[in-house]
């Protein structure tokens, strides 16, 4: 049997800091507000000339390709989750294949928001166990403080997210118990606009509705905080047990979880379920915010560099976000 095994992680965040009370110049709002509700004390945001979102992956990617020990041009495919594309269309993963020299190998352009990297994962994981290829690199990458409402009207989306880049390498395997065990995705469109962004998509009869996009804040997030916090403690719970279940395992085999950075109250009500210690859940939301795709391989990037990620590890990621979409994998390190 083939299986895949992560051998290299990598991440980019951009240098400029924007703490909680940075933001009370733009809106009403405060860092005590903030931290009680969220758990994120800053977050990042791009430098406009520096930074890109293919080119911070491509940061990520660079490093998670040097610590596989591979060159660039190893990499046979790019799978690459984001909402955040530097262009509408095409997807920055092409962006970052052109950046990495890699033309002519296959790119995916994954979005499914939140849960973006795991169903990366999934895709790059089901490849490689067909043998159709040996290296894939895996990829999530945003840059949303640049559509973030940062007016008080706004305020609710606006201080939860923030930028940056993840990246993972991962390659074929013989090794049974090294590797990624299995992968859970789900999804309920019935709940899509509980938390979306309108324009610029389909949803209006003409192009000439671009001014009343605009008045309408059809580029703006929408969210139901409420309804996405109250669905996420379920499904994370829900995705975690499925991925133990499937492989016979049961949470106190869990070394560490790495969960999606959305709210650390949220984090905190998973590791209660779970009944999981504080020292087995990854939480790094207090220095990024919530950045979507890139989070879950920048949070397993600073837990393998904090030596909390060691071979032979039982290592659980799960994720939830718009779409609903939620999803999970399994790991032994
Ligand atoms: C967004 C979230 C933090 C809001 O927390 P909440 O306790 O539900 O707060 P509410 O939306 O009920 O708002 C409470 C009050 O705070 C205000 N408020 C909202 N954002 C604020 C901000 N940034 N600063 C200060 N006050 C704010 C609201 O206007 C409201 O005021 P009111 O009572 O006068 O109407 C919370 O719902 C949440 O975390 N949801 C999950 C979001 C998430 O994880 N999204 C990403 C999914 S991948």
């Amino acid at each position: 049997m083939t299986y895949s095994t992560i051998t290299g992680l990598g991440f980019y965040v951009p240098e400029k800091v924007v703490t909680n009370q940075d933001l009370t110049q733009y809106m009403e709002t405060s860092d005590e507000w903030i931290r009680e509700r969220t758990g994120i004390q800053q977050r990042r945001y791009f430098e406009y000339g520096k930074d890109t979102n293919a080119s911070m992956a491509t940061a990520a990617s660079r490093m998670a390709i040097e610590r596989a020990g591979l060159q660039p041009s190893d990499i046979e495919l790019i799978v690459f989750a984001t909402i955040t594309p530097d262009y509408f269309f095409p997807g920055s993963g092409f962006l970052m294949q052109r950046e990495l020299g890699l033309e002519g190998i296959g790119v995916i352009d994954v979005r499914n928001q939140c849960s973006g990297f795991v169903y990366a994962l999934s895709i790059a994981d089901q490849f490689i166990k067909t043998g159709m290829y040996k290296t894939v690199l895996v990829v999530g990458s945003e840059i949303q403080s640049t559509w973030v409402n940062k007016s008080t009207a706004g305020r609710n989306v606006a201080v939860i997210f923030g930028d940056g880049a993840g990246a993972a390498v991962l390659q074929a395997t013989q090794d049974a118990d090294h590797r990624i065990l299995s992968t859970h995705l789900h999804a309920d469109g019935r709940h899509a606009e509980e938390l979306y962004i309108r324009d610029p998509g389909s949803s209006r009869p003409t192009r000439a509705a671009t001014k009343e996009m605009v008045d309408e804040g059809g580029f703006d997030v929408v969210m139901n905080g409420n309804a996405v916090f109250k669905h996420a403690v379920v499904r994370f719970a829900e995705v975690i047990n499925e991925a133990l279940a499937a492989n016979g395992y049961r949470s106190e085999d869990i070394n560490l979880l790495v969960p999606h950075q959305a709210n650390i109250r949220i984090s905190d009500y998973v590791r209660q379920q779970m009944n999981l210690p504080e020292e087995k859940v990854m939480n790094n939301i207090q220095h990024y915010g919530n950045t979507t795709a890139a989070s879950i391989p920048i949070a397993l990037t600073e837990a393998w560099e904090q030596g909390r990620v060691k071979r032979g590890d039982l290592v659980c990621l799960a994720a939830f976000g718009s779409g609903f979409t939620w999803a999970s994998a399994l790991i032994k390190w």
